[in-house]
């Protein structure tokens, strides 16, 4: 396994459990003895004293310990950490279903999951973190057989980040995205449904979206995109026409709301491993340009049922 790949993996635990970031010595350590050198190799080829890289060593040793919940030492650290990778293992413990209409609601007393780096292969989850309290319940669903699946070829193999699924009021897009948030659930270690229906201001979002994602960590992270770094999130978005101006352009948001728009931009271009789903009536306006210039950005117009309709009103 390549070191470079174990010390950015390691570095996203570390991350992940206590807010930090490795620092520069903390890296070249774990290169050194990934390499065999000894304590006086690695204090020389980084311009430290012996005594320096020892005593950092061990804090690092430390460190790794509770993280990856073994004892670290010079001698074993790179099988346990190459093992730990490997397995991506998932271990949730204390699991109660808090379960609403829609079931599958987990909230965990302790979640020791390893979290890939975005862009790996990632392990299926079987106890999913999830949140619906803010969704409709889905009574029955048919069709949308190609919409859904369209939806998870962007989730899953195109690794979209940022998806828009619109359409009239009424025509379906909450419940599609409840069918497919049960096709794909175990892709994920977060998921969240928030209505947008109560406009709430940006910053109220992020509060409420940190203190869901961050149940299960020792130290809060200081933005949403470094949990969605850490982890694999979706987030659902539902009603985000309420923070658009009616009777202008569509898309348009209103006053007090712009930020919204730099938010959702962010998302779509930052580097992580998850998703933000929007349901809406218009389209934002950033999409169409987010969409053109290829970034992680899709839109799914959702229109009528055709036959099933028919069973639908039956
Ligand atoms: N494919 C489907 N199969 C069965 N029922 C469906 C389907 N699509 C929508 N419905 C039902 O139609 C109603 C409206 O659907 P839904 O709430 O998803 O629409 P919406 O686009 O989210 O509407 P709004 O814009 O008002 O939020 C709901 O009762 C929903 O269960
Ligand atoms: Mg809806």
């Amino acid at each position: 396994m390549d070191i470079q790949e174990v010390i950015k993996w390691t570095d996203e635990q570390v991350l992940f459990n206590t807010g930090k970031r490795l620092d520069s010595l903390q890296k070249s350590i774990l290169e050194g003895v990934w390499q065999h050198q000894n304590y006086e190799e690695i204090a020389k080829n980084n311009l430290r004293s012996y005594d320096h890289v020892k005593k950092e060593a061990w804090k690092l040793w430390k460190l790794l310990s509770d993280v990856i919940g073994e004892d670290v030492k010079k001698s074993n650290v790179c099988s346990l950490l190459e093992q730990a990778e490997l397995s991506n293992v998932s271990s949730v413990l204390d699991c109660v279903q808090i379960g609403v209409g829609n079931g599958n609601i987990n909230i965990c007393g302790e979640n020791t999951r390893s979290h890939s780096p975005p862009n790996s292969p990632q392990a299926k989850n079987p106890s999913p973190i999830i949140d619906l309290t803010d969704a409709p319940e889905l009574l029955s669903f048919y069709d949308r057989t190609s919409e859904l699946s369209t939806l998870k070829e962007w989730i899953l193999q195109a690794r979209a980040r940022l998806i828009t699924i619109y359409g009239l009021s009424g025509i379906g897009t909450s419940a599609i995205a409840l069918k497919l948030i049960s096709q794909i659930k175990t892709e994920f270690d977060y998921i969240i449904w928030r209505s947008l229906g109560d406009t709430p201001t940006l910053s109220t979002l992020q509060i409420e979206l940190k203190q869901f994602f961050s149940q299960l960590q020792q130290t809060p992270l200081p933005t949403i995109i470094d949990y969605f770094r850490c982890a694999r999130c979706l987030v659902i978005l539902d009603d985000v026409h309420n923070i658009f101006k009616t009777r202008q352009l569509a898309g348009q948001y209103l006053a007090g709301y712009e930020d919204y728009g730099k938010f959702f931009k962010q998302i779509a271009t930052s580097s992580h491993q998850s998703c933000l789903i929007l349901l809406s009536w218009d389209k934002p306006r950033e999409i169409a340009t987010l969409e053109a210039e290829n970034r992680s950005t899709r839109a799914l117009h959702l229109k009528g049922l055709e036959e099933q309709a028919t069973e639908i009103l039956k």
